[in-house]
C-alpha cells in the first residue's frame, strides 16, 4: 500500500525573513532582487501572502513589484518590505526542517530547498494502524506542529497514493493546509484542476491544449492517449498519465553526495602562456581546497587536471596517490605537474592556445 506525503513550506523565504526580523511581522515582504526605486533588474524569488495579495509573486520584475507596491500604498496599504536573498541562511534553516522530517518516516526525498516527499507506507506506525489513511493524516498533523514549535514556520502537506497526487494535494490549501486524497477520490478532486497543475505543462503546453478546448484535467482525460501521442509524442502520453492521477515512480532516498570535488574555468581570451595559466591555475587550486574545507571529507588521493584547447580537443591527466593527501599545497604541487606538459611539446606538440582549465579532487574520504 501506497501513502505518500509531499510538504511544501509556506512562502519559505519570506517566512523565514519575517520570523527572524519581528520589525516586519505582519508587513507585505518581497525577497529577490534589489529593487533601486523600480529601476533594478532582475526578478521577486518569493513573496509573503500578504505581499502576493498586492499581485507580486515568485519571478515577478523586481521592477513591477515595487510599482505594485506603490499602487498598494496609494489605496492606503503599507508599503512592501523588499530585502535580499540570504540562501545560507535559508539554507541553515532547510536543514534543521528536513531533521524533523526525518523523524516521522525512514523514507524520505528532499526536492527542493523547502520540498520533500515522505513515503509515510513504510512507516510502521501507520503501516500497521486498522486505518492507514487517517493514521496518516495524523502523523502530517502531528509534523506540521512540530515544523511550527521547533522553527515557527507553517508547511502545507498533501497526502495520496502517489507522489503526482500528494504534491498536487500539498498546493490545495495553502497556507498551513492538510490536504488528503485518497485512491477513490483522485479522479473527481483532479478533474476540477487547471491543466497547469499537472507538472509538466507549462504556458505553451497550456495555449495549445487551449486551442483544442481543453482548459481542465478533466479535458485533458476526455481525450484519447493516441490523439496526445500524436501530437506530443512520449510526452504527451504521460501528461495523460497524469490527468488520470497515475504515477508509479518511488520515493528516493537522496543521492549520495559527490564523491569528487571539482572548479574549472574558460579563459578570456585562449592563451598558452605561462603567466596567465599558473595564475588561473592557483585560483582554481583556491577555489577547490576551500571547498573540500567545507565538504566535511577529510582526505583525497586523486588530483585531476583538465585542458581544453581552442579546438575544443580536450584531455584529462589524473595523478592518484600511494596514500592520502590532505592539503591544499598537494593539490597544487600536483595539479601543476600535470599542467606543464600541456606548456609544451610534450603533451602539445602543434603549441595550442589553451581555452579552459579544470581542477578536481576525487576518491574523498
Ligand atoms: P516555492 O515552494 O515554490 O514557493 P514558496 O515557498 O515561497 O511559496 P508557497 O507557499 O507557494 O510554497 O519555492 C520555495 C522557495 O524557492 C521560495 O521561498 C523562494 C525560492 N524560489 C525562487 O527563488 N524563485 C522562484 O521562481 C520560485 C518558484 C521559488
Ligand atoms: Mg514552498
Amino acid at each position: 500500500m501506497r501513502i505518500i506525503a509531499h510538504l511544501d513550506m509556506d512562502a519559505f523565504f519570506a517566512a523565514v525573513e519575517e520570523r527572524d526580523n519581528p520589525q516586519f511581522k505582519g508587513l507585505p515582504i518581497v525577497v529577490g532582487a534589489e529593487p533601486q526605486e523600480g529601476k533594478g533588474r532582475g526578478v521577486v524569488s518569493t513573496a509573503n501572502y500578504l505581499a502576493r495579495s498586492y499581485g507580486i509573486k515568485s519571478a515577478t520584475p523586481i521592477s513591477t513589484a515595487w510599482r505594485m507596491s506603490q499602487a498598494a500604498q496609494d489605496k492606503g496599504n503599507p508599503p512592501a518590505v523588499f530585502l535580499p536573498v540570504n540562501m545560507a541562511r535559508y539554507a541553515e534553516v532547510s536543514r534543521k526542517i528536513m531533521k524533523v522530517i526525518a523523524k516521522y518516516t525512514p523514507l524520505v526525498e528532499q526536492v527542493s530547498v523547502d520540498e520533500a516527499y515522505l513515503d509515510l507506507g513504510v512507516s510502521h506506525e501507520v503501516h500497521e494502524a486498522k486505518d492507514p489513511w487517517a493514521k496518516a493524516a495524523e502523523v502530517a498533523q502531528r509534523l506540521k506542529e512540530e515544523i511550527k514549535q521547533e522553527e515557527d514556520l507553517t508547511a502545507s502537506i498533501g497526502i495520496g497514493p502517489n507522489k503526482l497526487v500528494a504534491k498536487l494535494a500539498s498546493d490545495l490549501q495553502k497556507p498551513d493546509g492538510l490536504t488528503v486524497i485518497k485512491e477513490s477520490e483522485v479522479l473527481p478532486k483532479l478533474g476540477a484542476l487547471s491543466i497547469r497543475a499537472i507538472p509538466g505543462v507549462g504556458p505553451k503546453t497550456e495555449e495549445k491544449l487551449g486551442e483544442m478546448g481543453v482548459l481542465t484535467v478533466l479535458d485533458l482525460r476526455a481525450l484519447k492517449r493516441e490523439e496526445l501521442a500524436e501530437k506530443f509524442g512520449k510526452w504527451g502520453e504521460d501528461i495523460w498519465e497524469k490527468a488520470w492521477g497515475r504515477d508509479e515512480s518511488p520515493v528516493a532516498e537522496e543521492q549520495a553526495p559527490a564523491k569528487s570535488i571539482g572548479e574549472q574555468e574558460t579563459f578570456q581570451t585562449d592563451t598558452l602562456e605561462s603567466g596567465p595559466i599558473f595564475a588561473r591555475l592557483e585560483e582554481l587550486v583556491d577555489r577547490v581546497w576551500k571547498r573540500f574545507k567545507e565538504s566535511g571529507f577529510k582526505s583525497f588521493k586523486t588530483i585531476t587536471v583538465t585542458v581544453r584547447f581552442e579546438d575544443f580537443e580536450t584531455k584529462t591527466r589524473a595523478h592518484t596517490g600511494k596514500t592520502a593527501h590532505k592539503t591544499r599545497g598537494a593539490i597544487k604541487q600536483e595539479a601543476l605537474k600535470l599542467i606543464l606538459p600541456f606548456l609544451d611539446a610534450r603533451e602539445n606538440p602543434k603549441g595550442k592556445a589553451i581555452r579552459l582549465l579544470g581542477v578536481r579532487v576525487e576518491k574523498l574520504a
